[in-house]
């Protein structure tokens, strides 16, 4: 049986999802003749180990009362010490420690650092992680979408490291861009809407709907993070946009891409509380867009909010897309890319679907986990 040490960082709705899905797998993977050996949980402030990493994981049944411990809303520094089976230290000592057992693992059995955080901290341990001979599989896009120096450094080992689920979820965009690129198909054109939310929202409005109206929707069904604003200024795809864009080679950074906001300076958090933007900064803003749908629509035209990765440039807003195209046809809150090569010149190569949920994330986040299986032994 071959056996894969994994630290998780990060235990909220993506996480969590992971140790379930991992749990829920036990008797798959091993079929699979893989077993995937969970070593320690961090969240923001502790993490939780087992005793004797080189022999043992967390088991199950821990691994669940993390899991219930977590979506309580708890610090995982209440769990007790459950008889010397494992160790909780927080602060700075869970840095160390972390670091201590990547040292102890990195180069004997391999470890993978799991990243299901949503913070920008976590690139220095990845980093350390790196040298010490560790694999990184991610979903929180801000290690790469960190200044070049840093990218350059956690893509430096390509085989060790995966990151599907940072853009479109579970959906396979990362790995077909990587089949292209490898094969010597230069894919030249990317365009791609790539937030769920913006999707649903710019498809909704085509018809005459408000603006406002559909955002409030949006923000009714879930679609839309607590301040719609974060969601509206782009920022999200930006990064998104920036992985990509990466990946094809672009040496850029986050500040290097231009982003259109749907909402102006004057209306972002730090000036307006959600509260006025949600009764009447949003309807503010229904003139504006009604105009520029209307305009689209007499030349058999729909907005979309896309990303746009043309050779080196990138960029990130509104754009008006012939209504009879893949980008065109989109309804609700899919992501769709349309990605351009030599091979797909005319016709794009079109990837639709679920672009974001915890399920569709936590599944791609155990699906690159095994597919780096062989660096294990
Ligand atoms: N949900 C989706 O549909 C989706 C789709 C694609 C990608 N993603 C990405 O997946 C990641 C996780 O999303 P989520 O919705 O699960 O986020 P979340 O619910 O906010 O959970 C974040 C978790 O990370 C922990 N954390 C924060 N700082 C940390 C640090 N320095 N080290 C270790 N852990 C830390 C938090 O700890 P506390 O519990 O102590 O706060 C929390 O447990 C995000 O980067 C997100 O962008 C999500
Ligand atoms: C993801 O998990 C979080 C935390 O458990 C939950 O609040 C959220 O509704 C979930 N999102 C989806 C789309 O299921």
């Amino acid at each position: 049986m071959k056996t894969i040490p994994l630290i998780l960082m990060g235990c909220g709705g993506v996480g969590r999802q992971l140790i379930q899905h991992i749990v829920s797998c036990r008797s798959l993977h091993a079929k699979q003749g893989v077993l995937l050996r969970v070593v320690g949980v961090c969240d923001s402030k502790s993490v939780v180990v087992a005793s004797d990493v080189f022999t043992r994981g967390l088991d199950d049944a821990f691994l669940t009362e993390i899991c219930r411990v977590k979506s309580s809303g708890s610090s995982l520094s209440i769990l007790g010490s459950k008889g010397g089976e494992c160790q909780i230290f927080s602060n700075l000592e869970s840095v160390k420690k972390v670091v201590d057992i990547a040292s102890h693992l990195g180069r004997t059995t391999g470890l993978t650092f799991v990243d299901c955080s949503a913070s920008s901290e976590t690139i220095e341990i990845l980093n350390q992680a790196v040298d010490l001979g560790c694999c990184i599989v991610l979903a929180n896009k801000k290690p790469l979408t960190s200044p070049m120096e840093d990218y350059e450094k956690l893509v430096s080992h390509p085989r060790h490291i995966r990151h599907e689920s940072t853009v479109g979820a579970g959906l396979p965009v990362i790995t077909s861009l990587n089949r292209l690129l490898a094969s010597g198909d230069p894919v030249h054109r990317i365009i791609g809407s790539l937030s769920g939310t913006l999707g649903y929202v710019m498809s909704e409005v085509e018809d005459g709907k408000p603006f406002s109206q559909v955002v409030t929707e949006a923000k009714c069904l879930g679609y839309t993070e607590p301040d719609p604003r974060d969601d509206l200024g782009g920022m999200d795809v930006a990064r998104k946009a920036l992985i990509l864009a990466r990946l094809l080679g672009a040496r850029l950074n986050l500040d290097d891409i231009k982003v259109e906001s749907l909402y102006p300076a004057e209306m972002g958090p730090d000036k307006m509380s959600l509260e006025d933007f949600l009764s009447s900064g949003l309807s503010s803003l229904d003139e504006g867009i009604d105009e520029r749908v209307k305009v689209a629509s007499s030349k058999g035209n729909v907005l979309r909010y896309v990303c746009v990765i043309d050779g080196s440039r990138c960029h990130v807003g509104i754009q008006e897309l012939p209504k009879d195209s893949p980008l065109g046809r989109l309804k609700g809150s899919d992501n769709v890319l349309e990605v351009y090569s030599r091979c797909y010149s005319k016709q794009p190569l079109v990837i639709q679907g679920a672009g974001a949920g915890n399920d569709t994330t936590a599944a791609g986040v155990l699906a690159d986990i095994l597919d780096i299986q062989d660096l294990f032994s």
